[in-house]
């Protein structure tokens, strides 16, 4: 790609340029895609609103710069390469051309369906093609999309539906986890029960039975057959809504974060092309999810774009056996691999005898997102599978962010263990004291913030403009706050330290507190809840719940037992406390504020530093809680 930077000095003297002339850096990039109509201005923007535009009034469509703008070049290269959860199953390998044909024709059955841009359409499926597949249909008609992760409950699934007045759900008959079959079109049929959704669509994947409703329900096969292979893709605007992405935040129900076309599209590509370093003919493999913007932009637009090869894994590191990821290496000769601390984490527990005997020599690039990653996983990764001699980009950024923009670019940036080291360019971080004031110069650590907009990022919470504002643009004037705590040392080089608000990291997976307790306070047992984190080995945070409850008729362990059970059925499975202390009453100020601060201690274990509890209500409290720490 033409707009990839070689070398460390390229990248200083970039990203120079990128602060003293936004506009006309980011023109340079956008150049080289194709536009119907090319943009008015660069950039229109204030975070008052906030209000942000990129490339104004400027027309095209994304799966044009997937499909169309390379398919001379590239047609018979593989964009997907599928590996089934199964090993013995067969492997499908999906040129561009092919995948071409099959996006046009699934765009054909959603707009047969009646489905038109601006629709929203839910797309909750698992790891198969045919989920890439939906999103491009999707965004080629100009509809909405907004992927939800597949582990995620009916309660929560139809939470997404109303807020986002879907059309339509597109879906699968089931799923598989390791050797289990799991319902995806039942869970589909519960949330639906109260929703006038007008056109489910089922692929087949597992062969389980499904009830399907007449007039409503679809066969993805049978919609397909015998449509065309010709499809035009609708004109959209730079700022027509590309996709919503729920996620969690420190109050409420989890918010849809809003992307937008044009500016997303050349900031996926460019973030892609440069962090990884991607060289044309490289196999990439990210082991996200595509219900988690990992997955949207790093699975699907950005290598897609690129004209990548993306391999799309359907299963998990562990099954049939923990050298999983290692045999899907060596299959495909994996050249860059993208994954997560948590899995690296969970396989280091296995030790180093599941990787012997793999090949693991097409590795080129090393990748990490989605939790700081520790020192210790750090060094396993680099040493046991990059063998000392691939690069590792540990890669920040967030579901609101669009993009990476904190990394290393591979083999450019010299890297430094826990370190996400500099800023992508165009990207204008910022660190602030609790006030606001920002901490100039080296060896400071604060809140991080960002104070110019760059082209992937959030334009707004779907529904509730105002949401956006009070979330992310209003703790600090004039700049876009992250939620994260972070260190900058004294080379200037970033080390993310952490949520600083009441947002727990599991697994990688953003869950919000409040969203937890919420869901235990349904049980018709429990009178007060409050969850906090605690430092776990493999999830990196685990979710520690204390419970007031009323213990009439109930011993502790079944109550424990059908909390979780309820918070399962509410958000899902990921979200199940890891801990549940029953507690008399909870550390309370004299305005009824509960005192995280102590329930965190408890929970990690920092039973001597308790600090000033003389405002408490009841000091009492608190030692009872020490004593029934789980
Ligand atoms: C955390 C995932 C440290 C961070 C792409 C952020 C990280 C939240 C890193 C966003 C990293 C993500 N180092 N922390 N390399 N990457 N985070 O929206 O706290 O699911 O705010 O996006 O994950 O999570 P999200």
């Amino acid at each position: 790609m033409s707009d990839r930077l070689h070398t460390l000095s390229g990248y200083l003297y970039e990203y120079q340029k990128s602060i003293a002339q936004p506009e006309e850096f980011w023109a340079r990039i956008a150049d080289s895609f194709h536009w119907r109509k090319r943009w008015d201005n660069v950039l229109k923007w204030n975070f008052d609103g906030p209000d942000v535009k990129w490339f104004v009034n400027a027309k095209l469509n994304i799966t044009e710069n997937i499909f169309e703008r390379h398919l001379y070049t590239i047609g018979d290269r593989p964009a997907i390469i599928w590996e089934p959860s199964e090993p013995n199953e067969p492997t499908r390998t999906i040129t561009y051309r092919e995948l071409f044909v099959e996006v046009c024709r699934f765009s054909n059955v959603l707009q047969d369906k009646g489905i038109k841009k601006g629709d929203r359409v839910i797309i909750y499926m698992p790891m198969v093609p045919e989920a890439a597949i939906a999103m491009l249909a999707c965004a080629r008609i100009g509809a909405i999309h907004s992927v939800v992760f597949a582990g995620f409950s009916s309660n929560a699934l139809a939470d997404r539906v109303i807020d986002c007045e879907a059309k339509a759900i597109l879906t699968s008959d089931g799923n598989y986890r390791g050797n289990k079959k799991i319902g995806v079109k039942s869970v589909v049929d519960e949330a639906l029960e109260k929703s006038s959704v007008e056109t489910v669509i089922v692929y087949q994947r597992t062969g389980q039975e499904v009830t399907m409703k007449d007039g409503r329900d679809f066969w993805w096969h049978e919609v397909m057959a015998g449509q065309s292979e010709k499809h035009v893709a609708e004109e959209m605007d730079s700022e027509d809504m590309l996709f919503i992405l729920y996620t969690s935040g420190s109050t409420g129900k989890p918010k849809g974060v809003v992307h937008t076309t044009g500016g997303y599209m050349v900031y996926t590509q460019y973030s892609f092309s440069n962090v990884f370093q991607y060289s044309p003919g490289d196999v990439y493999w990210c082991t996200a999810d595509i219900g988690w913007i990992t997955g949207h932009s790093y699975i699907v637009y950005g290598p897609l774009l690129a004209g990548a090869t993306t391999l799309m894994f359907e299963g998990v590191p562990t099954y049939p056996n923990p050298s999983r990821f290692w045999e899907v290496i060596e299959k495909h000769k994996v050249n860059v691999f993208y994954t997560a601390p948590t899995a690296i984490r969970a396989l280091q527990a296995f030790g180093t005898d599941p990787i012997q005997g793999y090949d693991l020599s097409s590795l080129k690039v090393l990748g990490s997102v989605g939790e700081p990653i520790n020192e210790e996983a750090w060094h396993w990764y680099h040493t046991h599978i990059g063998k000392g001699r691939c690069p590792i980009v540990d890669t920040w950024w967030q579901t609101e962010t669009g993009g990476i923009l904190i990394s290393p670019l591979a083999g450019i940036t010299p890297t430094k263990p826990a370190y996400a080291t500099l800023p992508l360019p165009g990207i204008q971080l910022c660190i602030v004291d609790p006030e606001g004031n920002e901490l100039k110069g080296n060896s400071v650590e604060g809140n991080l913030c960002i104070k110019f907009p760059w082209p992937s990022m959030i334009r707004t919470t779907y529904g509730d403009h105002d949401r956006c504002k009070q979330t992310y643009f209003s703790t600090y004037k004039g700049m876009y706050f992250t939620g994260d705590g972070v260190k900058r040392d004294h080379d200037g080089y970033y080390r993310i330290l952490g949520r600083v608000d009441d947002v727990i990291n599991v697994s990688g997976h953003r869950m919000g507190t409040a969203e937890v307790e919420n869901a235990i306070n349904e049980h018709p047992k429990v009178i007060e809840s409050a969850v906090v984190a605690y430092p776990h080995e493999v999830k990196g945070q685990g979710i520690y719940a204390y419970v007031i409850c009323d213990m009439t008729n109930r011993t502790e362990e079944n109550l424990i037992n059908e909390i979780k059970e309820m918070v399962s059925k509410i958000i899902g499975p990921i979200a199940k406390p890891d801990k549940i202390q029953i507690v008399p009453g909870l550390p309370k100020t004299r305005s009824g504020k509960i005192m995280r601060r102590i329930l965190r201690k408890v929970a990690e274990g920092s039973l001597d530093s308790m600090g000033d509890t003389s405002t408490l209500l009841d000091p009492d409290v608190v030692e009872k809680i020490i004593e029934g720490r789980k």
